[in-house]
Formats: C-alpha cells, sequence, structure tokens
C-alpha cells in the first residue's frame, strides 16, 4: 500500500504503527502525516509545508488554529471538560445557540446541539422516523452524509464507504440534478427528469417516507450545485408526500458560499 509515493522514513514508520494499532476498517485519502497547521497552511511530520485545500474535511473555513478560537477553548479548559450537559444545563451552549440563530430565518427557532456532521444526521433521521411515524428516507445518488449506520445508509458516493456494512436501513436513492452529466446537457430538462425519478421513488414506498434528504451543495459527490428549481421542486415533493426535507450543510453552510445557509 502506498508503493507509488515517496514516504520519508519517518511517515513510513509512522503509518507502519498505525496499521498495527487503528482499525483497518476507516479508509484513508492519502498517506499525509500531519504535525501541525496555522491559517492556511499544513505541515508534515518532516516539516514540509503544503497550502491546504482539505481544510480538515472543509470545515476550517476561518483557518487552522485561530487565535480566537484557540483563547476559547483555552480558557474553558479551566472551567472543565464534561459537564454532563445531557444531564445537567449550562448558559454557554445557549448562549452559542442564542448567536447561531441570529443568522437563522426566524421559524428555525431551536437547535439540537451535536459533535459531528454524522451525528447530526442520525438525529436529523431519528427525528423525522419519530415525528412522522414512517419507515422511508429518499437521499440522493452520490451523496455524502456520514459514516454511522443511519447515514452511511444514505451516504452514496465512494463504494468504499459502504462495502461490507450492508444491510442498510430503509433507504432509496434518487439521480441528483447534476447538468453537466445529464444526458440531456440542458437544465430544464435535468431537473424535470430528475424530480419525476424522485417522485417515482417517493411514489413506490406507498405513504411512507419519513424525509428526503439532500446536500443543497452536493461536497463529496463532487462539489455539483444543482439548478435552484431542483431544490424547489425536491421541496414541492417533500410537501406532496407529507415528508421532511432535512437539509445537509456539513459542507455548504456557515458562509462557505458567502451566506449561513445556501
Ligand atoms: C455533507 C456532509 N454531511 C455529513 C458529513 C459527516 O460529517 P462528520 O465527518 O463530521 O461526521 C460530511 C463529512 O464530510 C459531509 O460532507
Amino acid at each position: 500500500m502506498y508503493n507509488n509515493f515517496n514516504l520519508s522514513k519517518k511517515s513510513f514508520e509512522i503509518l507502519k504503527r498505525d496499521s498495527i494499532s487503528l482499525s483497518r476498517s476507516m479508509t484513508r485519502e492519502y498517506p499525509l502525516v500531519y504535525k501541525k497547521a496555522k491559517g492556511a497552511y499544513i505541515w508534515d511530520i518532516d516539516n514540509k509545508k503544503y497550502l491546504d485545500f482539505c481544510a480538515g474535511v472543509a470545515v476550517m473555513n476561518i483557518g487552522h488554529t485561530n487565535k480566537e478560537v484557540v483563547k476559547s477553548i483555552k480558557k474553558q479548559l479551566d472551567y472543565g471538560l464534561h459537564c454532563a450537559f445531557p444531564d445537567f444545563y449550562a448558559e454557554l451552549p445557549v448562549k452559542y445557540v442564542e448567536t447561531v440563530k441570529a443568522f437563522l430565518p426566524k421559524k428555525f427557532n431551536q437547535a439540537f446541539l451535536s459533535n459531528s456532521g454524522t451525528e447530526t444526521i442520525e438525529t436529523a433521521y431519528k427525528m423525522a422516523r419519530w415525528h412522522t411515524n414512517k419507515k422511508w428516507v429518499i437521499a440522493f445518488d452520490h451523496c455524502f452524509h456520514g459514516r454511522t449506520m443511519g447515514s452511511l445508509s444514505m451516504t452514496n458516493s465512494k463504494p468504499v464507504q459502504r462495502e461490507r456494512f450492508g444491510p442498510f436501513l430503509p433507504v432509496k436513492h434518487a439521480p441528483y440534478a447534476y447538468v453537466y452529466r445529464h444526458p440531456s446537457n440542458d437544465e430544464k430538462e435535468c431537473v424535470n427528469d430528475c424530480l419525476s425519478k424522485l417522485e417515482q421513488k417517493a411514489r413506490s414506498v406507498k405513504n411512507n417516507l419519513a424525509a428526503v434528504f439532500i446536500e443543497p451543495i452536493q461536497g463529496e459527490g463532487g462539489y455539483i450545485v444543482p439548478p435552484k428549481d431542483f431544490i424547489k421542486g425536491v421541496r414541492e415533493i417533500c410537501n406532496k408526500y407529507n415528508a421532511l426535507m432535512c437539509d445537509d450543510e456539513v459542507q455548504s453552510g456557515c458562509f462557505r458560499t458567502g451566506k449561513f445557509f445556501v
């Protein structure tokens, strides 16, 4: 493995120790051995500097080791690391959500705090099933929603991510409106075709559609920006089939496109 890479002795040793002590069920993209990061740069174990286009899987949108963020984390360490928030209350999470709410439309009035993207999707999935009391979910071809069982049942970007983990939860996949790859190459035809296939899937589960999960811009699937009419059409189909529309903005949100949400 990684035979084609000119790995330094130090990197090679860490990769070897990693393969002995860490689960091999986790696939990696590239044999970079991280040492530190600052702003838009990252350094490997041999102090080689890289301009970091990965940006912590696209989430370090205010830069690595941002001064204000580091200062706040250090300050919190003096107050403790775990306040058992699922059991008790604290002011900081309330203040945090109040601050985030200022960027959201008024009707989004409550938040559920979680630790990662996949945990957020699991929560949305459970909430959708609980509130609708329905079973099926539709996600899109090439989507990425995470790697735990619920989110992985939707994730469909690379076969290696699903290999050996099935059977999955009840999820159907519909085509995402990618005009460039659509046989027609035409925006309107692509949108109509994808929406009609989505509706076929919605109909096929016979009043049992809990939710449609969608990235408004697909990330892992190849940074695909669909036509606006596609998103509007998905909303209409959700309304028609009494299903929730779950908007996954793990990659597109928080001002990465200039707006808080796409
Ligand atoms: C759109 C999207 N949703 C969910 C996730 C999962 O996030 P996490 O890796 O924090 O579990 C990702 C991660 O890349 C993502 O791109």
